[in-house]
C-alpha cells in the first residue's frame, strides 16, 4: 500500500480525480467503480473538464455500482443511484448501457448479486475501485466483522452507518439493509484507492492503516491489496503520528 497525504480536500480532489483520468487514458476500456458519498463529490466535480483536458475518452468505460440502501429508490436524492447519476454519470455523459448498479427495489436479492458478480466477471474483473471509509471502518457496506471472501451480499447495516447515513437523506429514512460489493471483490481489483478527508476521518484512519490488519476494520484490507493507494487529506492523517 501506497499512503498519499496531500494538503486538504481540494488537493485530495483533484489527486482522485487524476488517477481515474489517468486510468482511463491508459485503459479506455476499464471497468470502473466508484463510490458515492461526500468524500469523492469534488473529485468527480472535476472529472469532466480534466477528461477534457486529457481527452480521456469514458465512452467505451463500464461503471460498476459499489452499494446501495435497501429498499431507497433510485430517484430519492440519498440513494447511491441518485448521487452516481448526479455528481458522476451526467457531467461526463455517460450511457446507460455502460451502467451497472444494484436494483435496491429488486424481489430477489439473491439473484440482484448474482447478476452483478457476473456482470463483473464477464468484464474480466475491476480496474479501478474508488472507495471511501466510514466512520466504523466500513468500504461499500462491509460492515465490522464482515467475512473477507464475499462477493456482492445483503448486509445488516449496523449502527452508526444507520446514522451516520442520514445525511444523505432530506428526510429521516429506515436504512437497515444494505447491498454492496464484497471485501473479496475489493481485494481483486486490479487498483485500489481509498479516499478519507477531515478531522472526523482521522481516528478511523489511523486504526485502518495502524491496527492489525482484519475485517472488525474492513477499510484495514487495503493494506493487504497488491496495488492499493491510500489518498487522504492532512486532517484525516491527523492521527498517524506516534502519540495517537
Ligand atoms: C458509498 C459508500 C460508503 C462511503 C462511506 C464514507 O457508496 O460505499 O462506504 O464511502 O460511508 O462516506 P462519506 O464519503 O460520505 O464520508
Amino acid at each position: 500500500m501506497k499512503l498519499t497525504i496531500l494538503k486538504d480536500y481540494d488537493a485530495l480532489s483533484d489527486a482522485a480525480a487524476d488517477a481515474i483520468v489517468d486510468l482511463v487514458c491508459a485503459n479506455p476500456e476499464a471497468v470502473l467503480c466508484l463510490a458515492a458519498g461526500d468524500t469523492p463529490k469534488g473529485a468527480y466535480a472535476l472529472l469532466a473538464s480534466k477528461a477534457a483536458a486529457r481527452q480521456a475518452d469514458f465512452r467505451k468505460a463500464t461503471f460498476i455500482g459499489l452499494d446501495e440502501w435497501l429498499g431507497v429508490p433510485p430517484d430519492n436524492a440519498g440513494s447511491c443511484h441518485y448521487f452516481l447519476r448526479h455528481q458522476l454519470f451526467a457531467p461526463l455523459k455517460i450511457a446507460d448501457e455502460q451502467i451497472h448498479l444494484f436494483d435496491a427495489l429488486a424481489t430477489d436479492m439473491n439473484a440482484e448479486c448474482r447478476q452483478m458478480d457476473d456482470v463483473i466477471r464477464e468484464k474480466g474483473g475491476i480496474d479501478l475501485m474508488l472507495v471511501g471509509v466510514g466512520m466504523n471502518g466500513h468500504i461499500g457496506f462491509n460492515e465490522p466483522g464482515v467475512r473477507d471472501d464475499l462477493y456482492a451480499h445483503v448486509v445488516e447495516l449496523d449502527e452508526t452507518t444507520r446514522r451516520v447515513g442520514q445525511k444523505y437523506f432530506n428526510r429521516v429514512t429506515t436504512l437497515d439493509k444494505g447491498i454492496t460489493l464484497g471485501l473479496r471483490h475489493v481485494l481483486e481489483s486490479r487498483t485500489l484507492i481509498l479516499i478519507a478527508s477531515g478531522p472526523k476521518k482521522a481516528e478511523v484512519i489511523r486504526a485502518a492503516l495502524k491496527e492489525p490488519i482484519g475485517t472488525d476494520i474492513p477499510a484495514s484490507v487495503v493494506r493487504r491489496h497488491r496495488n492499493s493507494v491510500a489518498m487522504i487529506d492532512r486532517d484525516a492523517a491527523a492521527h498517524l503520528d506516534a502519540g495517537h
